[in-house]
């Protein structure tokens, strides 16, 4: 997240460069002074004196200008963002070095103020240090949410999600039909209903938030609890680029994610409290809250906000970011469309798919994998901190830097994939093609930070993703870009997918 925090806006640092001392200049311009004799010094990409190669990651798409910096400078090399030395991973070798034999030196994070604020002091499994509260948090998450155990007993709201999804998109396509639909409207509300349900018991349609004294509709938590912070998490304080100028005031930022905060914080208290009510009436229902509240003693009440709030935002942006770009590039791929639909009659008849027929569907799992390859919702793991000296790939790496593992950069490696640019599942379906493939693409990272809603993740998207083809015909509108838009953590398409939907004939009830 910090990355994209870091790497987007790029105007504001040069208000910073005035009244700079040499001495400061001279403490960051040679980063590799330190680098031990037996060690070659990184690559580094040339840049510009004091702020760097800020100006050249003005694009706002960092995973793919990181890439074409890779063809020339190698699978790692550093670049400076304002003060701060930035090392880029490109590789599965070398991106696996840093998730695993080297994670001790590497396992900490640096936020940037805008995240600083929104994630009230790392209480998030995804954004804290690897330490106690981390692997505490972690295990409640597995345990109760998003572990396989946890995931047998929530089948219940992911069934009706994609029924609910599946029924929405019928009765438009029935009244409207030659209108297009925006699936990732209906679908990213339909995901926060479900994560609402999973952690307060219950999908949540508006709530009385006592300290902002208003009632707020799904719609509006779903806006203050997601959309908003998603896109606060990547303002730019041009402090971030040079820490040693924090002391100069940015009163404008720091009350516009201030506000945000005050929003989020309100709305979690009041869905808690609500949620203990209920679920203090409701015997024998248990969710996320009710455990946390029993076995998180040691929680803060903060902190189990901020663990809810967690839940929701992951739930409600990735597993649409990718399920939106799968049904995309079927949409506009008929042929791969119809190939699909064949695999799936074929295996569930006139019956709806069901989780139980996930195996017996290689085709679908390999274009699961193939849009996580090339459209990687999360193309960037959120950067890490090298708190102690390392090395990767044979380089010296000081501590002071900081990691950025490119995911895409990995995925569109031209040694590893062949036509890497290119949306070719079958490259997961070749008889020589090993299994171990669909680990390749690394989308959920790897190592003690692997990401913890991947079953989640996959089990809810493929459902989706073969649902909706099966019951429709998908067809693009017009004039439609696969541009990419970078919001908070994730790659998400820059417009939404528009589609006109031909229902197909009824399943079996
Ligand atoms: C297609 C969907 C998803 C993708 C591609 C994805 C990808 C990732 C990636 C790349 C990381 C970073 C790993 C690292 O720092 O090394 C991560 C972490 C994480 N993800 Fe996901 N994710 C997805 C869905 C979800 C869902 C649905 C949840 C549910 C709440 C979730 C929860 C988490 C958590 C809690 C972490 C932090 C793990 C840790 O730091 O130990 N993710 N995810």
């Amino acid at each position: 997240m910090d990355v994209v925090v870091n790497l987007q806006a790029m105007g504001a640092p040069a208000v910073a460069v005035g009244g700079i001392s040499l001495l400061l200049i001279k403490r960051f311009v040679d980063h590799n002074r330190n680098s031990p004799p037996d060690l070659p010094p990184l690559p580094e990409v040339p840049g510009m004196p004091l702020i760097g190669n800020l100006l050249q990651l003005k694009e706002k798409k960092p995973h793919k200008t990181f890439a074409k910096w890779a063809v020339t400078y190698g699978p790692i090399y550093s670049i400076k963002t304002g003060s701060t030395n930035l090392v880029v991973l490109n590789s599965n070798d070398v991106a696996k070095e840093a998730m695993v034999t080297r994670f001790p030196e590497i396992s900490t994070r640096k936020l940037s103020k805008a995240l600083d604020i929104l994630v009230a002091d790392k209480s998030m499994v995804a954004i804290s240090d690897y330490d106690e509260f981390h692997k505490t948090a972690k295990r409640y998450l597995l345990t109760h949410i998003l572990g396989p155990n946890a995931q047998r007993q929530q089948r219940i709201h992911r069934d009706t999600l994609i029924e609910n999804t599946s029924n929405q998109l019928h009765a438009l396509s029935k009244n409207f039909p030659l209108k297009s639909i925006n699936f990732r409207e209906l679908f990213e509300l339909g995901l926060f209903g479900l994560a609402m349900k999973q952690t307060l018991g219950e999908d949540v349609e508006s709530v009385y938030v006592d300290e902002l004294q208003t009632t707020m509709s799904r719609y509006e938590m779903f806006n203050c609890l997601v959309r908003d912070p998603m896109v606060g998490a990547i303002d730019v304080d041009w402090r971030d680029f040079f820490p040693y100028l924090k002391w100069i005031p940015n009163k404008r930022f720091e009350n516009k994610i201030e506000q945000m905060n005050i929003h989020k914080a309100a709305i979690m208290k009041s869905l808690v409290q609500r949620a203990r009510k209920q679920s203090s009436s409701t015997e024998g229902m248990q969710c996320y809250l009710d455990y946390l509240d029993s076995e998180g003693k040691m929680l803060s009440e903060k902190q189990i906000q901020m663990l809810i709030w967690e839940v929701i935002i992951e739930t409600a942006d990735t597993t649409v970011v990718a399920t939106e770009w799968a049904l995309f590039e079927l949409a506009k791929d008929l042929k791969r469309q119809e190939r699909l639909y064949e695999e799936i009659s074929r295996v569930c008849g006139s019956d709806k798919i069901t989780e139980e027929k996930l195996p017996d569907l290689p085709y679908l799992y390999a274009i699961f994998q193939e849009t996580l390859r090339v459209h990687s919702p999360v193309p960037i793991i959120p950067l890490r901190y090298v708190h102690e000296h390392t090395q990767l790939g044979g380089y010296f790496v000081p501590s002071g830097s900081e990691i950025a593992i490119n995911i895409y950069g990995c995925n569109m490696d031209k040694n590893v994939w062949e036509n890497p640019e290119q949306w070719n599942p079958e490259r997961f379906m070749n008889e020589n093609s090993d299994p171990m493939d669909l680990q390749k693409t690394m989308a959920f990272g790897g190592g003690k930070r692997v990401c913890a809603g991947a079953l989640e993740a996959m089990t809810i998207s493929r459902l989706a993703i073969g649902r909706l083809i099966q019951e429709f015909e998908w067809r693009l509108t017009e004039g439609q870009a696969d541009d990419v838009d970078i919001v908070g953590l994730t790659a998400r398409k820059l417009q939404p997918m528009l589609a006109i939907l031909k229902p197909r004939s009824r399943l079996a009830e």
